[in-house]
């Protein structure tokens, strides 16, 4: 047992026993998708939970990402950053836009304000930032940069489900914030996304978008695409909603624990939880830096060799894959602070179910590299 492999996370799975009642409603009802009774209970759900006003419900945070530049008619170059899931970029180029790669501030490995406007170009409609980790972006700065020269904002915040700033959710942010709930994520429904949206027109444009721009039987509207979530995956993010305050509390212990064990130990810097009133604790990056006996890349394959699956979390850069390369933005020199971060971050597993002992084998190989 006490060998048994650690991945970076495990997805939480409700017993299974408590999801067979809502299978069996469907079974009986027959509504498998297109809009159904759990689709809109777990709308309305989400709104609850999130405290947030509309949220438009999808097959997966990739295709939210690209519904929400339909809806906005985003068009030209698109600020972004380098330091991202692969999806944040290639979601801009499946919608035609060009990603222009912006470096990120080495305290929260954010998109860096302060660099957005020499970016910006007579091309430039709108900025996508990511908060990284679930650790929010500086969306004041950034909203007003949007505003002086009028870009739309939209938040890729497939890390950040409930993430609270001191003013509430941060998804409450930009025109328009993207959720993933792929398995990997805080909050899963096996596959699945939402918009966050400000107002009910917003909603409805994107629900037109994510069933073929269908308004009724023989009425479209726009030439949508299939992004629907459907009624087994709603059904589940109903039930997995009930187990998210259990969820959050063992991450935070979990968080916790690697703070206080990993605290000492010269090179490694556990990326500091920075303006959240309430965390998610989505990942433990920590950044392996020079004053650890080993490199980021031994200790990954030193943990990898005892059976600790960490994660290069976010290595290799975006700019650094083949269909972004050629672009000027891509340039390394352009990217100092990603380029870092990419050669020193490790995630740690962090999930619910890692147990203490686990936790204490991960950080014991961590350590006894140290010594
Ligand atoms: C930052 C980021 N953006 C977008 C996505 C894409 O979400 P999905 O896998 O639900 O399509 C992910 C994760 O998968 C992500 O981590």
């Amino acid at each position: 047992m006490s060998d048994q492999p650690i991945c970076v996370t495990q997805p939480y799975l409700p017993p299974l026993e408590e999801f067979t009642p809502y299978l069996e409603k469907i079974w009986a009802n027959k509504i498998l998708t297109n809009g159904g009774p759990f689709h809109q209970q777990f709308e309305q759900a989400l709104c609850n939970h999130l405290g947030v006003p509309h949220v438009a419900l999808l097959s997966n945070g990739t295709l939210s990402l690209i519904t929400a530049l339909q809806a906005l008619r985003v068009t030209g170059e698109v600020i972004t950053t380098p330091y991202s899931f692969v999806a944040t970029a290639h979601a801009l180029l499946w919608h035609g836009c060009e990603p222009v790669f912006v470096d990120v501030e080495p305290r929260t490995l954010n998109l860096d304000p302060a660099r957005i406007e020499a970016a910006i170009t007579p091309r430039t409609t709108a900025i996508m930032p990511v908060h990284c980790y679930g650790n929010p972006c500086d969306t004041a700065a950034i909203r007003k940069i949007a505003d002086d020269y009028k870009l739309r904002v939209i938040y890729d915040a497939a890390h950040a489900f409930a993430v609270q700033d001191e003013g509430g959710s941060v998804l409450r942010h930009g025109d328009l914030s993207v959720l993933s709930f792929h398995a990997t994520k805080v909050f899963n429904t096996f596959e699945g996304g939402a918009i966050i949206c400000p107002d009910a027109e917003t909603k409805q444009r994107i629900d037109h978008l994510k069933n073929f721009g269908f308004v009724d039987e023989t009425t479209v509207v726009v030439p949508g695409i299939n992004a629907k979530m459907s009624e087994i995956n709603a059904a589940f993010g109903l039930l997995q909603l009930q187990h998210m305050p259990g969820v959050m509390r063992r991450r935070a212990e979990i968080d916790a624990r690697y703070r206080q064990q990993l605290q000492g130990i010269e090179g490694i810097h556990c990326l500091p939880q920075a303006g959240q009133r309430s965390a998610n604790h989505a990942y433990f990056p920590v950044l392996v830096q020079p004053g650890y006996p080993l490199g980021r890349d031994a200790l990954y394959q030193k943990l990898k060799d005892r059976g600790i699956h960490a994660r290069r979390y976010f290595y290799p850069l975006i700019p650094d894959f083949p269909m972004y390369r050629h672009l000027p933005s891509a340039d390394r020199a352009n990217l100092p602070v990603a380029t870092h971060a990419a050669a020193q971050v490790l995630c740690l597993p962090i999930y619910p179910a890692l147990t203490d002992e686990q936790q204490e084998r991960i950080v014991g190989v961590i350590v006894e590299a140290a010594a």
